[in-house]
Protein backbone atom coordinates (compact mmCIF):
# COMPACT_ATOMS: atom_id res chain seq x y z
CA UNK A 1 0.00 0.00 0.00
CA UNK A 2 1.24 3.27 -0.77
CA UNK A 3 2.45 5.87 1.36
CA UNK A 4 0.84 8.97 2.27
CA UNK A 5 1.46 12.21 3.71
CA UNK A 6 -1.22 15.02 3.88
CA UNK A 7 -0.26 18.40 3.56
CA UNK A 8 -2.46 20.84 5.29
CA UNK A 9 -4.04 19.38 8.45
CA UNK A 10 -7.12 22.04 8.13
CA UNK A 11 -10.57 20.97 8.04
CA UNK A 12 -10.19 19.68 4.64
CA UNK A 13 -6.39 17.91 5.53
CA UNK A 14 -7.23 16.22 9.24
CA UNK A 15 -10.22 14.75 8.31
CA UNK A 16 -8.54 13.39 5.07
CA UNK A 17 -5.35 12.32 7.32
CA UNK A 18 -7.67 10.76 9.97
CA UNK A 19 -9.71 9.21 7.59
CA UNK A 20 -7.01 7.26 4.89
CA UNK A 21 -5.77 6.55 8.71
CA UNK A 22 -8.85 5.06 9.21
CA UNK A 23 -8.87 2.74 5.89
CA UNK A 24 -5.72 1.22 6.99
CA UNK A 25 -2.99 3.45 5.20
CA UNK A 26 0.64 4.98 6.95
CA UNK A 27 -0.60 8.45 7.19
CA UNK A 28 1.87 11.53 7.49
CA UNK A 29 0.24 14.54 8.23
CA UNK A 30 2.06 18.03 7.95
CA UNK A 31 1.18 21.87 8.64
CA UNK A 32 3.25 25.03 8.89
CA UNK A 33 1.36 25.85 12.00
CA UNK A 34 3.61 24.00 14.92
CA UNK A 35 0.52 24.58 17.67
CA UNK A 36 -2.10 23.22 15.13
CA UNK A 37 0.54 19.44 14.73
CA UNK A 38 1.53 19.57 17.99
CA UNK A 39 -2.35 19.07 18.89
CA UNK A 40 -3.35 17.42 16.19
CA UNK A 41 -0.77 14.73 17.45
CA UNK A 42 -1.73 14.85 21.53
CA UNK A 43 -5.43 13.60 19.83
CA UNK A 44 -6.89 17.21 20.36
CA UNK A 45 -8.86 18.74 16.58
CA UNK A 46 -8.57 22.24 16.74
CA UNK A 47 -12.40 22.70 15.61
CA UNK A 48 -14.97 20.93 16.04
CA UNK A 49 -16.14 18.03 13.50
CA UNK A 50 -18.50 15.52 14.75
CA UNK A 51 -16.77 12.15 15.22
CA UNK A 52 -13.10 13.22 14.14
CA UNK A 53 -11.69 13.71 17.72
CA UNK A 54 -12.07 9.62 18.77
CA UNK A 55 -11.18 8.54 15.22
CA UNK A 56 -8.06 10.60 15.37
CA UNK A 57 -6.82 9.28 18.67
CA UNK A 58 -7.84 6.03 17.83
CA UNK A 59 -5.38 5.65 14.65
CA UNK A 60 -2.90 7.62 16.81
CA UNK A 61 -3.01 4.79 19.62
CA UNK A 62 -3.02 2.24 16.59
CA UNK A 63 0.62 4.48 14.82
CA UNK A 64 -1.25 4.59 11.48
CA UNK A 65 -1.32 8.33 11.58
CA UNK A 66 2.03 10.56 12.53
CA UNK A 67 2.18 14.77 12.51
CA UNK A 68 5.56 16.42 11.51
CA UNK A 69 6.41 19.98 10.44
CA UNK A 70 9.24 18.65 8.06
CA UNK A 71 8.85 18.78 4.59
CA UNK A 72 11.88 16.51 4.39
CA UNK A 73 10.44 13.89 6.36
CA UNK A 74 7.18 14.38 4.69
CA UNK A 75 9.22 13.94 1.14
CA UNK A 76 11.05 11.01 2.01
CA UNK A 77 7.90 9.33 3.42
CA UNK A 78 4.93 9.60 1.21
CA UNK A 79 4.54 8.07 -2.07
CA UNK A 80 1.46 10.19 -2.71
CA UNK A 81 1.38 13.46 -1.67
CA UNK A 82 -1.99 14.86 -0.65
CA UNK A 83 -1.93 19.23 -0.88
CA UNK A 84 -4.91 20.30 1.35
CA UNK A 85 -3.73 23.98 1.91
CA UNK A 86 -6.03 26.59 2.27
CA UNK A 87 -7.77 28.75 -0.98
CA UNK A 88 -9.20 31.94 0.37
CA UNK A 89 -10.57 34.60 -1.47
CA UNK A 90 -8.37 37.07 -2.37
CA UNK A 91 -7.96 40.14 -4.09
CA UNK A 92 -10.53 41.43 -6.03
CA UNK A 93 -12.66 37.72 -5.26
CA UNK A 94 -9.70 35.83 -7.14
CA UNK A 95 -8.40 32.74 -4.90
CA UNK A 96 -5.24 33.48 -3.18
CA UNK A 97 -2.99 30.79 -4.29
CA UNK A 98 -0.23 31.03 -2.16
CA UNK A 99 -0.50 28.76 0.17
CA UNK A 100 -0.87 26.11 -3.03
CA UNK A 101 1.81 26.76 -4.67
CA UNK A 102 4.11 27.87 -1.34
CA UNK A 103 3.40 24.07 -0.20
CA UNK A 104 4.30 22.33 -3.53
CA UNK A 105 7.39 24.89 -3.46
CA UNK A 106 8.06 23.33 0.14
CA UNK A 107 8.03 19.41 -0.74
CA UNK A 108 9.32 20.03 -4.24
CA UNK A 109 13.25 19.78 -3.14
CA UNK A 110 12.44 16.24 -1.57
CA UNK A 111 10.91 14.39 -3.91
CA UNK A 112 14.44 12.23 -5.12
CA UNK A 113 12.28 9.44 -5.78
CA UNK A 114 9.07 8.61 -8.58
CA UNK A 115 5.86 9.78 -6.54
CA UNK A 116 2.63 11.45 -7.16
CA UNK A 117 1.17 14.55 -5.48
CA UNK A 118 -2.40 15.33 -5.45
CA UNK A 119 -4.33 18.26 -5.62
CA UNK A 120 -7.49 18.30 -2.82
CA UNK A 121 -7.59 22.19 -2.93
CA UNK A 122 -10.36 24.34 -4.21
CA UNK A 123 -8.50 26.11 -7.06
CA UNK A 124 -9.22 27.73 -10.22
CA UNK A 125 -9.30 25.96 -13.51
CA UNK A 126 -5.47 25.73 -15.07
CA UNK A 127 -3.71 25.97 -11.27
CA UNK A 128 -3.48 21.76 -11.51
CA UNK A 129 -1.16 21.92 -14.46
CA UNK A 130 1.12 25.04 -13.27
CA UNK A 131 1.24 23.21 -9.98
CA UNK A 132 3.09 20.05 -12.18
CA UNK A 133 4.98 22.62 -14.05
CA UNK A 134 6.60 24.30 -10.65
CA UNK A 135 6.80 20.90 -8.74
CA UNK A 136 8.58 19.11 -11.95
CA UNK A 137 10.88 22.22 -12.58
CA UNK A 138 12.23 21.74 -8.94
CA UNK A 139 12.15 17.94 -8.01
CA UNK A 140 15.06 15.99 -8.33
CA UNK A 141 12.86 13.03 -9.28
CA UNK A 142 11.88 15.55 -12.37
CA UNK A 143 8.97 14.39 -14.34
CA UNK A 144 8.69 10.97 -12.16
CA UNK A 145 7.15 12.88 -10.07
CA UNK A 146 3.68 12.81 -10.87
CA UNK A 147 0.41 14.79 -10.26
CA UNK A 148 -3.29 14.21 -10.17
CA UNK A 149 -5.93 16.50 -8.88
CA UNK A 150 -8.91 14.87 -6.97
CA UNK A 151 -11.37 17.58 -5.71
CA UNK A 152 -12.66 17.01 -2.18
CA UNK A 153 -16.40 17.57 -1.82
CA UNK A 154 -16.88 16.60 1.60
CA UNK A 155 -19.26 18.93 4.15
CA UNK A 156 -18.58 20.40 7.33
CA UNK A 157 -20.34 18.59 9.91
CA UNK A 158 -20.66 15.10 8.03
CA UNK A 159 -16.79 15.34 7.52
CA UNK A 160 -16.11 12.23 8.39
CA UNK A 161 -18.96 10.10 7.05
CA UNK A 162 -18.17 12.06 3.50
CA UNK A 163 -14.85 11.29 3.39
CA UNK A 164 -15.22 7.28 4.78
CA UNK A 165 -18.08 6.95 2.07
CA UNK A 166 -17.53 9.69 -0.26
CA UNK A 167 -20.77 9.78 -3.34
CA UNK A 168 -18.16 9.94 -5.78
CA UNK A 169 -14.62 10.20 -6.54
CA UNK A 170 -13.26 12.16 -8.87
CA UNK A 171 -9.74 12.36 -10.46
CA UNK A 172 -8.38 14.53 -12.97
CA UNK A 173 -4.97 12.44 -14.03
CA UNK A 174 -2.16 12.93 -17.00
CA UNK A 175 -1.33 9.10 -16.90
CA UNK A 176 -2.54 5.67 -16.54
CA UNK A 177 -0.09 5.26 -13.62
CA UNK A 178 -1.54 8.15 -11.49
CA UNK A 179 -5.13 6.73 -11.48
CA UNK A 180 -3.64 3.37 -10.96
CA UNK A 181 -1.66 5.09 -7.51
CA UNK A 182 -5.46 6.48 -6.30
CA UNK A 183 -7.13 3.37 -7.18
CA UNK A 184 -5.06 1.40 -4.33
CA UNK A 185 -5.62 4.45 -1.73
CA UNK A 186 -9.11 4.23 -2.08
CA UNK A 187 -9.88 0.36 -2.62
CA UNK A 188 -12.04 0.32 0.43
CA UNK A 189 -14.50 2.69 -0.60
CA UNK A 190 -14.15 1.71 -4.27
CA UNK A 191 -14.69 -1.92 -3.29
CA UNK A 192 -17.78 -0.77 -1.42
CA UNK A 193 -19.38 0.59 -4.87
CA UNK A 194 -18.16 4.55 -4.83
CA UNK A 195 -18.35 6.01 -8.25
CA UNK A 196 -15.07 6.96 -9.88
CA UNK A 197 -14.66 9.21 -12.37
CA UNK A 198 -11.55 9.62 -14.41
CA UNK A 199 -10.92 12.70 -16.51
CA UNK A 200 -8.39 15.13 -17.31
CA UNK A 201 -7.26 18.09 -14.67
CA UNK A 202 -8.78 21.04 -16.13
CA UNK A 203 -12.44 19.07 -16.16
CA UNK A 204 -11.72 18.00 -12.65
CA UNK A 205 -10.30 21.52 -11.47
CA UNK A 206 -13.71 22.65 -12.88
CA UNK A 207 -16.34 19.97 -11.34
CA UNK A 208 -15.76 21.08 -7.55
CA UNK A 209 -16.20 25.06 -8.83
CA UNK A 210 -19.28 24.18 -10.74
CA UNK A 211 -21.39 21.58 -8.13
CA UNK A 212 -20.27 24.76 -5.95
CA UNK A 213 -21.79 27.05 -8.08
CA UNK A 214 -24.86 24.91 -8.87
CA UNK A 215 -25.66 24.61 -5.09
CA UNK A 216 -25.05 28.26 -4.17
CA UNK A 217 -27.43 28.97 -7.13
CA UNK A 218 -30.39 26.55 -6.03
CA UNK A 219 -30.16 28.45 -2.48
CA UNK A 220 -30.06 31.80 -3.87
CA UNK A 221 -32.99 31.03 -6.00
CA UNK A 222 -35.27 30.09 -3.29
CA UNK A 223 -33.91 32.96 -1.12
CA UNK A 224 -35.04 35.24 -4.37
CA UNK A 225 -38.46 33.27 -4.13
CA UNK A 226 -38.63 34.33 -0.72
CA UNK A 227 -38.12 37.81 -1.37
CA UNK A 228 -40.76 37.61 -4.11
CA UNK A 229 -43.31 36.26 -1.83
CA UNK A 230 -42.25 38.46 0.87
CA UNK A 231 -43.57 41.63 -1.67
CA UNK A 232 -46.01 39.57 -2.97
CA UNK A 233 -47.86 38.36 0.20
CA UNK A 234 -47.26 34.63 -0.43
CA UNK A 235 -45.29 31.85 1.74
CA UNK A 236 -41.98 30.92 0.63
CA UNK A 237 -42.37 27.03 2.72
CA UNK A 238 -44.90 25.52 0.80
CA UNK A 239 -43.95 26.77 -2.33
CA UNK A 240 -40.23 25.42 -1.52
CA UNK A 241 -42.14 22.00 -0.52
CA UNK A 242 -44.32 22.19 -3.47
CA UNK A 243 -41.32 22.32 -5.99
CA UNK A 244 -39.46 20.00 -4.26
CA UNK A 245 -41.36 17.04 -4.93
CA UNK A 246 -40.40 17.72 -8.81
CA UNK A 247 -37.52 15.33 -8.98
CA UNK A 248 -36.00 17.27 -11.24
CA UNK A 249 -36.13 19.95 -8.58
CA UNK A 250 -35.73 17.88 -5.36
CA UNK A 251 -36.09 19.55 -2.21
CA UNK A 252 -32.08 19.31 -1.20
CA UNK A 253 -30.87 22.74 -0.68
CA UNK A 254 -34.26 24.73 -1.71
CA UNK A 255 -34.40 25.77 2.49
CA UNK A 256 -35.36 29.43 2.15
CA UNK A 257 -33.73 31.48 4.58
CA UNK A 258 -30.33 33.23 5.92
CA UNK A 259 -28.64 31.93 2.57
CA UNK A 260 -25.01 30.01 2.77
CA UNK A 261 -21.50 31.21 4.30
CA UNK A 262 -18.59 29.43 5.81
CA UNK A 263 -14.91 28.86 4.48
CA UNK A 264 -16.38 27.52 1.05
CA UNK A 265 -19.47 28.62 -1.34
CA UNK A 266 -19.10 32.57 -0.77
CA UNK A 267 -15.03 32.54 -1.55
CA UNK A 268 -15.83 29.83 -4.27
CA UNK A 269 -18.64 31.51 -6.14
CA UNK A 270 -16.53 34.61 -6.67
CA UNK A 271 -13.41 33.01 -7.56
CA UNK A 272 -15.41 31.55 -10.30
CA UNK A 273 -16.28 34.64 -11.29
CA UNK A 274 -13.52 35.97 -11.39
CA UNK A 275 -12.16 32.64 -13.68
CA UNK A 276 -15.15 33.11 -15.86
CA UNK A 277 -14.09 37.20 -16.24
CA UNK A 278 -10.28 36.22 -17.00
CA UNK A 279 -12.09 33.30 -19.54
CA UNK A 280 -14.58 35.89 -21.08
CA UNK A 281 -18.25 33.90 -20.05
CA UNK A 282 -20.13 37.03 -19.29
CA UNK A 283 -23.05 35.01 -18.56
CA UNK A 284 -21.55 33.26 -15.73
CA UNK A 285 -20.08 36.64 -14.44
CA UNK A 286 -23.31 37.73 -14.17
CA UNK A 287 -25.13 34.44 -13.06
CA UNK A 288 -22.82 34.34 -9.98
CA UNK A 289 -22.60 37.95 -9.17
CA UNK A 290 -26.64 37.50 -9.18
CA UNK A 291 -26.06 34.60 -6.73
CA UNK A 292 -23.80 36.28 -4.31
CA UNK A 293 -26.17 39.52 -4.34
CA UNK A 294 -29.03 37.59 -3.74
CA UNK A 295 -27.19 35.49 -0.99
CA UNK A 296 -25.93 38.93 0.71
CA UNK A 297 -29.54 40.75 0.55
CA UNK A 298 -30.76 38.08 3.38
CA UNK A 299 -28.35 39.37 6.03
CA UNK A 300 -29.07 43.00 5.23
CA UNK A 301 -33.38 42.25 5.30
CA UNK A 302 -32.62 40.20 8.83
CA UNK A 303 -31.57 43.51 9.88
CA UNK A 304 -34.19 45.55 8.28
CA UNK A 305 -36.80 42.79 10.19
CA UNK A 306 -35.11 43.29 13.41
CA UNK A 307 -35.13 46.95 13.14
CA UNK A 308 -38.87 47.16 11.91
CA UNK A 309 -39.49 44.89 14.88
CA UNK A 310 -37.53 47.29 17.52
CA UNK A 311 -40.10 49.77 16.72
CA UNK A 312 -37.56 51.74 13.70
CA UNK A 313 -33.87 52.44 15.34
CA UNK A 314 -31.57 49.21 16.82
CA UNK A 315 -30.17 51.73 19.18
CA UNK A 316 -30.09 50.26 22.77
CA UNK A 317 -32.25 47.40 22.31
CA UNK A 318 -31.41 44.12 23.72
CA UNK A 319 -30.92 41.22 21.18
CA UNK A 320 -30.31 37.58 21.72
CA UNK A 321 -28.75 36.01 18.78
CA UNK A 322 -29.20 32.40 18.38
CA UNK A 323 -26.56 30.45 16.37
CA UNK A 324 -23.51 32.04 15.28
CA UNK A 325 -21.66 29.40 13.04
CA UNK A 326 -22.22 29.33 9.38
CA UNK A 327 -23.99 26.00 10.00
CA UNK A 328 -25.33 23.92 12.42
CA UNK A 329 -22.92 20.35 13.90
CA UNK A 330 -19.98 22.36 12.98
CA UNK A 331 -17.64 25.78 15.14
CA UNK A 332 -16.67 27.40 11.70
CA UNK A 333 -17.59 30.86 11.48
CA UNK A 334 -15.37 31.77 8.14
CA UNK A 335 -18.13 34.29 6.20
CA UNK A 336 -20.79 33.09 8.87
CA UNK A 337 -24.09 34.72 7.46
CA UNK A 338 -25.12 34.99 11.64
CA UNK A 339 -22.14 36.70 12.48
CA UNK A 340 -22.36 39.27 9.74
CA UNK A 341 -25.95 40.22 10.99
CA UNK A 342 -24.32 40.89 14.52
CA UNK A 343 -22.22 42.99 13.26
CA UNK A 344 -24.46 44.78 11.92
CA UNK A 345 -26.81 44.80 14.72
CA UNK A 346 -23.57 46.11 16.94
CA UNK A 347 -23.54 48.80 14.77
CA UNK A 348 -26.75 50.11 14.68
CA UNK A 349 -26.36 50.22 18.51
CA UNK A 350 -28.14 47.18 20.11
CA UNK A 351 -26.79 45.15 22.53
CA UNK A 352 -25.98 42.06 20.76
CA UNK A 353 -26.01 38.40 23.64
CA UNK A 354 -24.95 35.18 21.49
CA UNK A 355 -25.28 31.88 21.90
CA UNK A 356 -23.87 29.07 20.04
CA UNK A 357 -23.38 25.18 21.19
CA UNK A 358 -19.98 24.82 19.74
CA UNK A 359 -19.06 28.08 17.87
CA UNK A 360 -18.96 30.74 20.79
CA UNK A 361 -15.16 30.44 21.60
CA UNK A 362 -14.52 30.85 17.37
CA UNK A 363 -16.77 33.59 17.11
CA UNK A 364 -15.59 35.65 20.47
CA UNK A 365 -12.01 35.33 18.56
CA UNK A 366 -13.27 36.85 15.39
CA UNK A 367 -15.61 39.33 17.02
CA UNK A 368 -14.48 39.86 20.63
CA UNK A 369 -16.81 42.79 20.92
CA UNK A 370 -19.81 40.64 21.37
CA UNK A 371 -21.54 39.57 24.24
CA UNK A 372 -21.37 35.46 24.48
CA UNK A 373 -23.65 33.89 26.21
CA UNK A 374 -23.04 30.40 28.48
CA UNK A 375 -27.22 29.35 27.75
CA UNK A 376 -29.89 30.56 25.92
CA UNK A 377 -31.40 31.81 28.42
CA UNK A 378 -28.57 33.33 29.90
CA UNK A 379 -28.51 34.97 25.98
CA UNK A 380 -32.16 36.31 26.32
CA UNK A 381 -32.21 37.54 29.61
CA UNK A 382 -33.91 40.98 29.08
CA UNK A 383 -34.23 40.44 25.81
CA UNK A 384 -36.40 42.62 23.60
CA UNK A 385 -35.59 40.81 20.21
CA UNK A 386 -34.75 37.07 19.88
CA UNK A 387 -32.95 35.76 16.20
CA UNK A 388 -32.61 32.42 15.57
CA UNK A 389 -29.60 32.39 13.03
CA UNK A 390 -28.15 28.69 12.86
CA UNK A 391 -30.44 26.02 12.71
CA UNK A 392 -29.11 23.84 15.34
CA UNK A 393 -31.18 20.91 16.36
CA UNK A 394 -31.13 22.43 20.14
CA UNK A 395 -32.99 25.49 19.46
CA UNK A 396 -35.85 23.63 17.78
CA UNK A 397 -35.81 21.81 21.35
CA UNK A 398 -36.40 24.95 23.14
CA UNK A 399 -39.65 25.58 24.79
CA UNK A 400 -41.23 28.19 23.80
CA UNK A 401 -42.62 29.30 27.40
CA UNK A 402 -39.92 28.89 29.27
CA UNK A 403 -38.23 30.94 27.27
CA UNK A 404 -41.02 33.83 27.38
CA UNK A 405 -40.32 33.99 31.24
CA UNK A 406 -36.72 35.51 30.82
CA UNK A 407 -37.42 37.83 27.81
CA UNK A 408 -38.50 41.51 27.81
CA UNK A 409 -40.57 41.01 25.16
CA UNK A 410 -41.92 37.30 23.51
CA UNK A 411 -40.81 38.82 19.47
CA UNK A 412 -38.65 36.04 17.60
CA UNK A 413 -37.09 36.32 14.20
CA UNK A 414 -36.80 32.69 12.49
CA UNK A 415 -34.20 33.76 10.01
CA UNK A 416 -33.87 29.68 9.21
CA UNK A 417 -37.22 29.24 8.56
CA UNK A 418 -37.47 25.65 11.05
CA UNK A 419 -38.99 26.48 14.09
CA UNK A 420 -42.32 25.15 14.53
CA UNK A 421 -45.06 28.08 14.43
CA UNK A 422 -47.82 26.39 16.16
CA UNK A 423 -45.22 25.55 19.11
CA UNK A 424 -44.18 29.55 19.04
CA UNK A 425 -48.15 30.55 18.90
CA UNK A 426 -47.85 33.03 21.82
CA UNK A 427 -44.90 34.54 20.41
CA UNK A 428 -44.55 37.24 17.56
CA UNK A 429 -42.73 35.46 15.20
CA UNK A 430 -41.43 36.68 11.99
CA UNK A 431 -39.96 33.95 9.32
CA UNK A 432 -38.17 35.47 6.65
CA UNK A 433 -40.02 34.49 2.81
CA UNK A 434 -43.27 34.22 5.00
CA UNK A 435 -46.41 36.88 5.73
N1 LIG B 1 -13.62 23.03 4.69
C1 LIG B 1 -14.33 22.31 3.85
O1 LIG B 1 -15.43 21.86 4.16
C2 LIG B 1 -13.81 22.01 2.46
C3 LIG B 1 -14.53 21.11 1.63
C4 LIG B 1 -14.06 20.87 0.35
C5 LIG B 1 -12.95 21.53 -0.11
N2 LIG B 1 -12.30 22.43 0.70
C6 LIG B 1 -11.11 23.10 0.17
O2 LIG B 1 -10.00 22.57 0.84
C7 LIG B 1 -8.98 23.56 0.99
C8 LIG B 1 -8.62 23.68 2.46
O3 LIG B 1 -9.75 24.16 3.15
P1 LIG B 1 -9.82 24.13 4.74
O4 LIG B 1 -11.21 24.51 5.10
O5 LIG B 1 -9.27 22.85 5.25
O6 LIG B 1 -8.81 25.34 5.09
P2 LIG B 1 -8.09 25.63 6.47
O7 LIG B 1 -7.74 27.06 6.44
O8 LIG B 1 -8.91 25.08 7.59
O9 LIG B 1 -6.74 24.76 6.42
C9 LIG B 1 -5.66 25.04 5.63
C10 LIG B 1 -4.41 24.54 6.34
O10 LIG B 1 -3.30 24.64 5.45
C11 LIG B 1 -2.18 25.00 6.24
N3 LIG B 1 -1.12 25.53 5.36
C12 LIG B 1 -1.04 26.73 4.75
N4 LIG B 1 0.11 26.83 4.05
C13 LIG B 1 0.76 25.65 4.21
C14 LIG B 1 1.99 25.11 3.72
N5 LIG B 1 2.78 25.82 2.92
N6 LIG B 1 2.34 23.87 4.08
C15 LIG B 1 1.54 23.13 4.90
N7 LIG B 1 0.38 23.59 5.40
C16 LIG B 1 -0.02 24.82 5.06
C17 LIG B 1 -2.74 26.02 7.22
O11 LIG B 1 -1.87 26.22 8.33
C18 LIG B 1 -4.06 25.35 7.58
O12 LIG B 1 -3.92 24.48 8.68
C19 LIG B 1 -9.56 24.83 0.38
O13 LIG B 1 -9.16 24.93 -0.95
C20 LIG B 1 -11.05 24.60 0.46
O14 LIG B 1 -11.76 25.35 -0.50
C21 LIG B 1 -12.69 22.66 1.97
Amino acid sequence: MPRVTVIGTGYLGLTHAVCLADLGHEVLAIDVDADKIAKAARGETPFFEPGLEPLLRKNLDAGRLRFTLSFAEAGAFGDVHFLCVGTPEGESGRADLSSVYGAAGMLAPYLTSPCLVVGKSTVPVGTARQVMNRIRAIAPAGEAADLAWNPEFLREGFAVQDSLAPDRIVLGVTSGRAEARLRQVYRAPLEAGTPLLVMDLETAELVKVAANAFLATKISFINAMAEVCEEAGADVIPLAEALGYDARIGRRFLSPGLGYGGGCLPKDIRAFRATAADLGVDSLVSLLSTVDVINLRRRDRVVELARQAAGGTLAGVQVAVLGVAFKPNSDDVRDSPSLAVCAQLATEGAMVSVHDPVAMPSAARKRPGLRYAPSVSEAAEGADLVLHLTEWSDYRAIDPAALARVVARRVIIDARCCLDADLWRHWTVHVLGRP
